[in-house]
């Protein structure tokens, strides 16, 4: 055995032998000055410690002050404070027996805590592109995941892309994680294509037929008079 482990042993013995011998009052007794004095009761502290003649006298906690077990002090524990800087609420007012319990306050998590909160931090809120897969309670952060691919967020939860086929329209940009998809507003661009070729092709249309029209009723109004003049001739001719 190390000599270390060795001394480390002895010590341990002769601490534990120190408390026996120190430990002469029984459980519901307090020593003082050599003599054995009974506790306080929770909620309560020493006002007189006993003597020979009396047994102790004990006076209610101040406020803001506890004792949550037997005890022999003179002076309660003082009450635990909830800081909001620290980012903590009374969960449970302190009582004369039991010190206050703190806990986070809304939209806060426990960062610190063995039996009462000590600190507590702002939940996260998730970026742009991310969605809150889990929101955050007293004791855990909220859990951000990415958009899945073909959807957008603004932090909170993903919409998909508008699909702007499906809307005859046609796509100006496509989406990306943090914006929608855009899409042109009315008729798509071949439809307006389309739309201007048709009226230029019905306007030629209409031109071509009247000037179509005017050249075939001159031509027959010059045939006409010819026959009139070759009727006048023969005329003339009989
Ligand atoms: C979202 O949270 C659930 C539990 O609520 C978990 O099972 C799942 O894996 C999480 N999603 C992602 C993408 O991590
Ligand atoms: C995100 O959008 C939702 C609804 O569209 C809105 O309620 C929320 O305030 C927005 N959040 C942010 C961080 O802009």
């Amino acid at each position: 055995m190390c000599i270390f482990c060795y001394l480390l042993k002895l010590l341990l013995l002769l601490s534990v032998n120190i408390v026996l011998c120190m430990a002469a009052c029984n459980n519901a007794e307090y020593e003082i000055n050599g003599e054995c004095c009974p506790m306080c009761d929770p909620g309560k502290r020493v006002h007189k410690h006993c003597d020979e003649f009396t047994s102790t006298t004990c006076d209610s906690c101040p406020i803001r002050t506890y004792t949550h077990i037997p005890n022999g002090l003179t002076e309660c524990l003082p009450c635990s404070v909830c800081d909001t800087s620290n980012g903590l609420t009374v969960k449970q007012a302190c009582t004369l027996k039991s010190d206050t319990v703190c806990g986070p306050l809304p939209g806060y998590y426990c960062i610190d805590s063995l039996y009462n909160c000590k600190r507590a931090k702002k939940h996260s809120s998730c970026s742009p592109g991310q969605y809150i897969n889990q929101t955050g309670t007293e004791f855990r952060d909220t859990v951000c995941e990415h958009c899945p691919a073909g959807s957008y967020s603004n932090g909170t939860f993903c919409i998909l892309h508008t699909d702007c086929e499906s809307l005859h329209k046609t796509t100006i940009r496509e989406g990306t994680d943090t914006t929608d998809a855009e899409c042109s507003d009315g008729a798509s661009l071949l439809t307006v294509i389309l739309s201007v070729c048709g009226v230029c092709l019905l306007i030629f249309t209409v031109i071509a037929v009247i000037f179509v029209k005017k050249k075939i009723a001159k031509k027959q109004n010059n045939g006409s008079y010819q026959v009139t003049n070759t009727q006048d001739t023969n005329l003339s001719t009989f």
